[in-house]
């Protein structure tokens, strides 16, 4: 049996009796659990709480969405100008979320919540639409399964289930490690797809210590255990900035493994992350100041700043340090005068002249310490 099989028999078990094998003990909050359903709170396989990140107005996107207990939960913060959709590609879970739909719409205030078919690795392609297209389309031959890749090509293209950078929030609960090792780059690489540029994810999921060897990963009761196919602390985070996002890092961290197997600690974590924006980043003499306590920090891009001093910023990275998105750990520093822009492309490290943000000194010819700005 494939670990995909494994999954999915778990999966459609867990949805018509609850497992409690497959519980991870997690402190929702009760104001937002009050209006669920038993059952949806009983059959609860998550393992942390992304629901926390969600913002009023937000388009939410729940990746594995199961019972569907965090989308009704996302439903009562995102408003009514707000979406959320939880994709599962399992039948009996999307039948017991959709279950409670109607009932939930009139407890919350309106039906903004939709549960749809797909594999969260092929975010493009709606697996219900393939279930339909196959009960008219049998496959019988190798010219039907050529046929077949050629109409699910064409599906991702032009009805994909998840359309590029649409989301402002994507969120899962414990289901990134259940996708098979060959494709997790694929899953990161969608998630990165569907999110709008300066849209967030904040990711709940089990983590490991140590590299899970391949023995544990072919036992299918603890990967569809939610433990063998976790990835490894380390590689967790790097996948996501290899996938292009910013601002990676570890919001949540049990400090208690909830497994140990092996002598590998399992734990469940919450990764934060966000897409930058796509517009080119300009020099338009902004500064940051990073507060300490560490002597220097570096971002994504190698770019250190250093404590106490005044680090020359694009226009882009200036909003990001200065957003919330890494705390309160940068301070804004305006240029006293917008002067003529230009392309970013200050060397790492570079300094900003007090010359340059105070407003009394500031020259109309601004020399510039990051070298090759135009000014
Ligand atoms: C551990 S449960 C978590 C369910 C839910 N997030 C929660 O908090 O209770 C995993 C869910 O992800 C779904 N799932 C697993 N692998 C998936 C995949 N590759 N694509 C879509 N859904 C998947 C399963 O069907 C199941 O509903």
């Amino acid at each position: 049996m494939s670990v995909e099989t494994g999954v999915f028999e778990r999966y459609s078990e867990g949805a018509q009796t609850q497992q409690a094998d497959l519980c991870c003990p997690v402190d929702y909050d009760r104001e937002l659990l009050a209006i669920l359903p038993q059952e949806i709170i009983d059959k609860d396989y998550g393992c942390g709480d992304p629901s926390r990140y969600v913002k009023k107005g937000d388009i939410v996107l729940d990746l594995g969405s199961g019972s569907g207990k965090i989308c009704y939960m996302a439903a009562q913060l995102v408003g009514k100008s707000g979406k959320v959709i939880g994709v599962d590609m399992n039948d009996d879970m999307l039948g017991l979320a959709r279950k409670y739909q109607a009932k939930m719409a009139e407890k919350i205030g309106s039906d903004r919540v939709a549960f749809v078919k797909g594999q969260i690795q092929d975010l493009a392609l709606d697996l219900q639409a393939l279930d339909a297209h196959l009960a008219e389309n049998p496959i019988h031959s190798s010219q039907d399964v050529i046929s077949l890749r050629t109409w699910q090509e064409q599906q991702r293209t032009e009805n994909p289930l998840i359309k590029d950078s649409s989301i402002d929030l994507v969120i899962s609960n414990c289901v990134l490690n259940l996708v098979h090792d060959s494709d997790k780059e694929k899953l990161i690489k969608e998630i990165f797809r569907v999110t709008k540029p300066g849209g967030r994810v904040a990711i709940a999921d089990i983590v490991s210590d140590e590299f899970v060897p391949a023995h544990m990963k072919k036992d299918q009761k603890l990967w569809s255990g939610c433990i063998s196919g976790a990835l490894q602390e380390h590689a967790f985070l790097e996948a996501f900035v290899n996938a292009g996002f910013v601002a990676v890092a570890y919001d949540k961290w049990a400090s208690e493994p909830w497994q140990v197997v092996e002598d590998i600690e399992f734990r469940s974590v919450t990764i934060t992350a966000i897409k930058p924006k796509e517009e080119m980043a300009q020099d338009r003499g902004h500064a940051v100041i990073y507060r300490g306590p560490y002597s220097e920090v570096y971002d994504d891009d190698g770019y250190a700043y250093f404590k106490g001093i005044r680090m020359a910023v694009s226009d882009k990275m200036y909003a990001l340090l200065t957003s919330g998105a890494y705390g309160e750990d940068f301070i804004g520093i305006e240029p006293a005068e917008d002067f003529a822009t230009c392309p970013w492309n200050a060397e790492p490290g570079s300094l900003r002249s007090t010359d340059q943000t105070k407003g009394s000194s500031h020259k109309k010819d601004p020399i510039h310490i990051s070298d090759g700005c135009c000014g």
